[in-house]
């Protein structure tokens, strides 16, 4: 029963075949049955039914998950409620990847700081093993206050990163112009809490206060309008049921670009493809075609 229950909630296209309307319900996920906690025992903790997991960082361990499924194209979404207080030092990621020495990989990072100082929120794309792509934004409220969305749109013609709604950055397929996209390595979902004071607050500067420990993230609200990639079957999305899938074929309409830009414009604070320092023999041909 739990598990004909689950697999009713959770979109998995492949069933959407029986369903005549492209209105796909998004169902909140549970928390036991897409994730295993994969590092820091019991710091992580899953709570509320499973609507709820915290992570926890102190001075032996930080913590961390993994979806249970492998995605191939998805729209995911989670509510954040990031570490309040001083946070310095601590990092708490949220991401896609996949496997390997030539991994694919979509991130989200949130670098914490001293109480009132603003977190960074970290964005970088790897592909077949190359990241070096960041962009960095301030957010536009205190992320540690409430729980606020993040989501990733990763479709065959852009990745999308969205907050609360809002998308703050796109990475187009340009695969027709010779910019590798990710499309053939399924990923995992996965998130973190560490200590990473060697780098993340004022550049290294910021050291954790170990007194403040432990350092505790909260997640709730899952969801994924994905295509499930196994082993055994491949992807669950055959291109007749995606195609009535509208984030499968999204892209960022003109409210949208606005958006984006209102974003770049007000809070984003570092850009690798303004980055002439960095790399002094061009910029990354993706930077002069988006
Ligand atoms: C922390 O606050 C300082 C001072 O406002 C700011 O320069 C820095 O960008 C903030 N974020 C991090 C992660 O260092």
């Amino acid at each position: 029963m739990a598990s004909h229950h689950h697999q009713t909630c959770f979109i998995l296209l492949g069933l959407l075949s029986f369903f005549s309307t492209s209105v796909v319900e998004v169902m909140a996920g549970n928390f036991y049955q897409e994730f295993d906690i994969t590092w820091g025992d019991s710091r992580a903790k899953i709570l509320d039914n499973g609507q709820l997991l915290t992570l926890s960082l102190d001075r032996a361990s930080g913590s961390g998950f993994k979806s249970k499924n492998q995605y191939l194209y998805g729209k995911i979404e989670m509510q954040l409620k990031l570490v309040p207080g001083n946070s310095a030092g601590t990092v708490t990621a949220y991401y896609l990847s996949s496997l390997g020495p030539t991994h694919d990989e979509i991130d989200f990072e949130f670098l914490g700081n001293l109480s009132g100082d603003p977190y960074i929120l970290h964005t970088n794309v790897f592909i077949q093993g190359k990241g070096d792509r960041e962009q960095q934004f301030y957010l536009w409220f205190d992320p540690t206050k409430d729980f606020h969305t993040y989501s990733l749109l990763w479709n065959p013609h852009s990745i999308i990163f969205s907050v609360d709604g809002t998308p703050i950055r796109e990475f187009k397929n340009m695969e027709t112009k010779g910019v590798a996209f990710p499309k053939s390595q399924p990923m995992w979902i996965y998130s973190s809490l560490w200590n990473a004071d060697d780098w993340a607050t004022r550049g290294g500067l910021v050291k954790t206060d170990w007194s403040q420990a432990p350092f505790t993230a909260s997640y709730r609200g899952f969801s994924a309008q994905a295509c499930v990639w196994s082993s055994a079957g491949g992807s669950s999305c055959s291109s007749a049921s995606a195609s009535r899938n509208s984030w499968f074929y999204q892209s960022l309409d003109a409210t949208g670009q606005q958006r984006i830009k209102w974003v770049q414009k007000n809070y984003m604070i570092y850009n690798y493809c303004t980055d002439t320092k960095r790399f002094p023999q061009g910029l990354p041909p993706e930077c002069s075609l988006s």
